[in-house]
């Protein structure tokens, strides 16, 4: 099996990549990315020397550059990460950018998959197309949830998502969707609410959050999502979405104060900012039939969030070195949480 994995510098596929190179030992991985500024070629250089990977740096707006690689590598399938994926940058004017990666990048790879016959196509895509449920809200998203998607990031998805269905339905493009809640783990940039507050905790500065605090994500562990794409990866049902969710909710302000008792710090370095605008309350998902019926099942549930939690923050404190650079090269964007 070759596996073309684009956006494979950033957070979710550098771990996504390790996971196939660990645990399919016969397959081979090409790595394509932009290297945005959210994408590290650091996460990628202890893989340089493994023969059964290697890196192109390309972009998926470019289809030149993308049918070039697919030509050269000619992979039995592709999973594409490449997206930007900061929710205050595609509000605060970057929403084109968004636009063209998430929508456009995503149409020239359903035309390389078609035009290659490539046999399996994954679109990783975010809890965040169905929009936003009330706090004492009982509804949870489940994959027959309509998208009502509510800032350009959710919008941009939700856009390359119909692609998919669209092309799906009208050419048979064997593609699939997941869609998942927010991750956490080793290799998150910065920007993020968990690693930036990491960060900011290691270093003794204030934890800033959105209005009350009281906004609720839907957390999963990186590794257990990485586990549940390839799930659909090998097993999954051409033309069908899953979604991914550890059943495990949490609010803004919970989450600060745990990663507070795990670091040894007090509870008054949190701080209450303006409201984001257009800012979701929660996002809940329903663990997926489909996706158990693949024989996946979270390793992280709520049960072991913590426990999750406290190996990402021992892994940022083993890492202060990759986290210090990550946030130079994020150039002041890390100013904002997810
Ligand atoms: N992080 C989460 O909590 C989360 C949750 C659910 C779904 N997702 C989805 O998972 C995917 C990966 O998310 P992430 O958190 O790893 O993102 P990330 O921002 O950490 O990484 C994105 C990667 O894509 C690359 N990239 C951006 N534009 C590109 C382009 N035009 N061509 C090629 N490469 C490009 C970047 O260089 C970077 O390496 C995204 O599609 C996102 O919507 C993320």
């Amino acid at each position: 099996m070759k596996v073309f994995v684009a956006g494979s510098a950033g957070f979710i596929g550098t771990n996504f990549v390790r996971i196939l190179l660990r645990d399919r030992p016969e397959w081979d991985v090409l790595s394509f990315d932009a290297l945005t500024y959210a994408g590290n070629p650091e996460n990628l250089d202890e893989l340089s020397v493994n023969p059964r990977h290697r890196f192109v740096q390309g972009d998926i707006t470019d289809s030149a550059t993308l049918d070039r690689a697919v030509t050269e590598f000619a992979p039995d399938a592709i999973v594409n990460f490449a997206a930007e994926t900061h929710v205050d940058r595609s509000i605060h004017g970057f929403a084109d950018v968004f636009v063209r990666t998430n929508v456009i990048g995503v149409q020239n790879i359903l035309e390389v998959v078609k035009a290659h016959n490539i046999s399996r196509y994954v679109q990783v895509s975010t809890d965040e197309v169905y929009g936003a449920l009330d706090l004492n809200d009982g509804k949870i998203f489940t994959e027959d949830t309509a998208f009502a998607p509510n800032s350009p990031y959710a919008a941009s998805k939700a856009s390359g998502d119909l692609l998919c269905r669209a092309y799906f339905k009208t050419y048979g493009t064997p593609v699939m969707v997941t869609h998942c809640g927010n991750n956490y783990g080793p290799y998150h940039f910065p920007e993020k609410i968990i690693p930036f507050f990491i960060t900011r905790a290691m270093n003794n500065q204030p934890l800033p959050l959105y209005g009350d605090g009281l906004h609720v994500r839907d957390w999963v562990h990186v590794e257990d999502h990485g586990n549940a794409i390839l799930a659909v990866l090998e097993k999954g049902e051409i033309g069908h979405s899953y979604n991914v969710s550890a059943d495990n909710e949490r609010s803004n302000i919970d989450l600060a104060k745990m990663m507070l008792r795990i670091l040894g710090k007090e509870e008054s370095s949190i701080t209450f900012v303006a409201e984001r605008p257009g800012h979701d309350r929660r996002y809940a998902i329903q663990p997926s039939t489909a996706l158990a019926a693949l024989g996946w099942s979270p390793k992280y549930d709520a049960e072991h969030f913590e426990q999750g939690l406290r190996e990402t923050i021992e892994w940022f404190q083993s890492h202060k070195d990759w986290a210090d650079r990550a946030i130079a090269r994020a150039n002041g964007v890390n100013q904002h949480i997810a």
